[in-house]
C-alpha cells in the first residue's frame, strides 16, 4: 500500500535538490509525495539555518506538525516526523529535547540511509528520536538511487557540496562539512538521465559551484569551466546554468567557457556581499571590490550580453555608512539584472556574532531598504530594456491564463505569452511587448508574421 510522504523545502537550492533526493531514495519503500501534511504517514522539513528568521521559521511549523501527528494518532495511524537539512546539523539533539514528538533528525549528509532511519522509526514507536549528523566518510551520492522522480524542462544537479571558505558570518561550511566535488563520470551519467526524463535545462548546483575540482574519466580533475564543455558538448543540453560562484574560485577556464558555449547562459549570480574592503576583509572574503569589479569586466569581454545577479549583507558588524556608500557605489557601477540583499544576521558559532561593534536595527534597516530601492531601479531598468527585443524562451510550463505558457528568458527572467502546450520544453523566439519589475510578457514571433 503506498504511504504519503510530505517534504516542506526551506533554503537554497541545494535543499531543493536534496527534497527530490529524500523521495527518491523513500520512492522503493512505497511512499508517494503529497503537497498536505495532514494525513500523511511522514513528514520532512527540509530546512536552512542560514539567517535566524529561517530557523525561528521551523520550529514555528513544527508546532503546527504536532496537532496533526495527534489527531492521526488518536485515530490509530502514524505520522514520522523527520527534520533534515542545516537546522538539524547545526541542532541536532537541542531538537529532539525541544520538540520530543520528532521522531528523527538527520543532516544533509545523511539522507541516503533513510531507509534504515524509517525502519528503526516503525520499531522503536514512542522510543527515543533517532539521531544522524554525521560527515560519513562514504560520499552520499554514491548511494543514492540512480532512479529519479525529476521529471521536468529545467532540473537542478548537485556537482559539488560543502565549503571551506569560513566567512565570518556564515553556518554553511559548518552544516555542510567540507568541499566535496563529485566525479564527473557521475555528473554527465545523471545528467543523461535527467535529459531523457526532459530536461532541456540544468542548473549546476554547489554551496561553492566554482570551486568544482572532480575526478574526471581519465583520472585527471576537471574545473568548473571543463565539466561545462563536456555537459555542453556530449550531453544534448540546450541551457546550462550554475549557482553559486565564489568571485575568489573564478578561474580564466570558467571566463572562456562563457565565450564559447552558447549553451551556458549569459547570467552569472556571483555574491559580492559588500563593496568595502575593509568589511570584505572583516568577513573574511579575501577579495577587494576592486578584484570583483574586475572579474566582471572579465566576463564582460568573453561575453558582451552576460548580466549579473548578487549577494548583499547590509549592517555587518562595525559597517558605517562610508562602508555602505562604497556598497553603493559599487551597485551603481555594475548595473545588476537582479539581486539578493539581507540585513546581517548573527549566528551561533560563527565569528562574526561575537564582534561588539553590531550596527543597530534601525540603522541597519534604513541601509537594506536604499540598497534594495538601488537594486529594484536597476532590475526595473534591466527588464524594461528588453522590450521590442526578440528574445529566445525556454517554455516551462502552463501559465496562469488558458492558452498562455510561462518560460525563461536567457537571463532568467520569468516570460509570459500566449502559446499551444507542445511548445513545452521548446526554445522559441519571443517578441517583448511588456516589463514589470519580476517579468517580461511577450508574443510569438510566428504569430507576428501571419498577422502581417
Ligand atoms: N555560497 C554562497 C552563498 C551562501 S548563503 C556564497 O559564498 O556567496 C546565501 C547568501 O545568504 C549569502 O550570499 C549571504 O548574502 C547571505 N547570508 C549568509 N549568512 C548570512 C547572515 N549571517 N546574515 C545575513 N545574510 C547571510
Ligand atoms: Fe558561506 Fe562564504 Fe562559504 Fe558562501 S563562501 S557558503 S558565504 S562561508
Ligand atoms: Fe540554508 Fe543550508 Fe542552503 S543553511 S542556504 S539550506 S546550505
Amino acid at each position: 500500500m503506498s504511504k504519503k510522504l510530505y517534504i516542506k523545502t526551506y533554503g537554497c537550492q541545494m535543499n531543493v535538490y536534496d527534497s527530490g533526493r529524500m523521495a527518491d531514495v523513500l520512492a522503493p519503500l512505497g511512499f508517494v509525495p503529497v503537497d498536505q501534511p495532514d494525513d500523511a504517514d511522514m513528514v520532512i522539513l527540509n530546512t536552512c539555518h542560514i539567517r535566524e528568521k529561517a530557523e525561528d521559521k521551523v520550529f514555528s511549523d513544527l508546532g503546527r506538525i504536532r496537532p496533526l501527528k495527534l489527531a492521526r494518532g488518536a485515530a490509530g495511524a502514524d505520522m514520522i516526523v523527520a527534520v533534515a537539512g542545516c537546522v538539524a546539523q547545526a541542532e541536532g539533539a537541542e531538537i529532539l529535547r525541544r520538540m520530543p514528538f520528532v521522531d528523527m533528525v538527520f543532516g544533509p549528509q545523511t539522507y541516503h540511509r533513510l531507509p534504515e532511519m524509517v525502519a528503526r522509526a516503525s520499531r522503536s514507536r514512542a522510543g527515543a528520536g533517532i539521531l544522524d549528523t554525521e560527515f560519513p566518510a562514504e560520499a552520499k551520492f554514491d548511494h543514492l538511487p540512480t532512479e529519479t522522480t525529476s521529471q521536468g524542462v529545467t532540473a537542478f544537479l548537485s556537482i559539488q557540496e560543502g565549503c571551506d571558505k569560513f566567512c565570518t558570518f556564515c553556518v554553511v561550511p559548518y552544516t555542510r562539512g567540507a568541499e566535496y566535488s563529485r566525479p564527473v563520470k557521475d555528473i554527465l551519467a545523471e545528467a543523461r538521465r535527467l535529459v531523457v526524463g526532459g530536461a532541456r535545462e540544468l542548473t549546476l548546483l554547489g554551496q561553492n559551484v566554482n570551486a568544482y575540482h572532480g575526478t574526471s574519466p581519465d583520472g585527471g580533475t576537471w574545473s568548473l569551466g571543463r565539466l561545462a564543455r563536456a555537459l555542453a558538448q556530449e550531453v544534448g543540453l540546450q541551457r546550462i546554468r550554475y549557482t553559486t560562484s565564489h568571485p575568489r574560485d573564478v578561474d580564466a577556464e570558467l571566463i572562456a567557457a562563457h565565450g564559447d558555449l552558447p549553451q551556458l547562459m549569459p547570467f552569472l549570480h556571483l555574491p559580492v556581499q559588500s563593496g568595502s574592503d575593509r568589511v570584505l576583509e572583516a568577513m573574511n572574503r579575501k577579495h577587494t571590490a576592486k578584484d570583483y569589479l574586475s572579474l566582471i569586466e572579465r566576463f564582460r569581454a568573453a561575453r558582451p550580453d552576460i548580466a549579473f545577479s548578487s549577494d548583499f549583507i547590509v549592517g555587518f558588524p562595525g559597517e558605517t555608512e562610508a562602508d555602505f556608500q562604497a556598497t553603493l557605489d559599487l551597485v551603481s557601477e555594475v548595473e545588476f539584472a537582479q539581486a539578493f540583499s539581507f540585513r546581517y544576521s548573527p549566528r551561533p558559532g560563527t565569528p562574526a556574532a561575537l564582534i561588539e561593534t553590531q550596527v543597530p536595527e534601525e540603522v541597519a534597516m534604513a541601509r537594506l531598504y536604499r540598497l534594495q530601492a538601488l537594486l529594484e531601479e536597476q532590475q526595473r531598468r534591466f527588464n524594461r530594456a528588453q522590450v521590442g527585443r526578440v528574445l529566445p524562451v525556454l517554455f516551462e510550463k502552463p501559465g496562469r491564463h488558458s492558452g498562455q505558457l510561462i518560460g525563461r528568458s536567457p537571463w532568467l527572467q520569468g516570460v509570459h505569452a500566449s502559446a499551444p502546450d507542445a511548445l513545452i520544453g521548446q526554445v522559441v523566439p519571443v517578441r517583448i511587448t511588456d516589463s514589470s519589475l519580476n517579468s517580461l510578457a511577450g508574443a510569438l514571433v510566428e504569430d507576428e508574421s501571419h498577422a502581417a
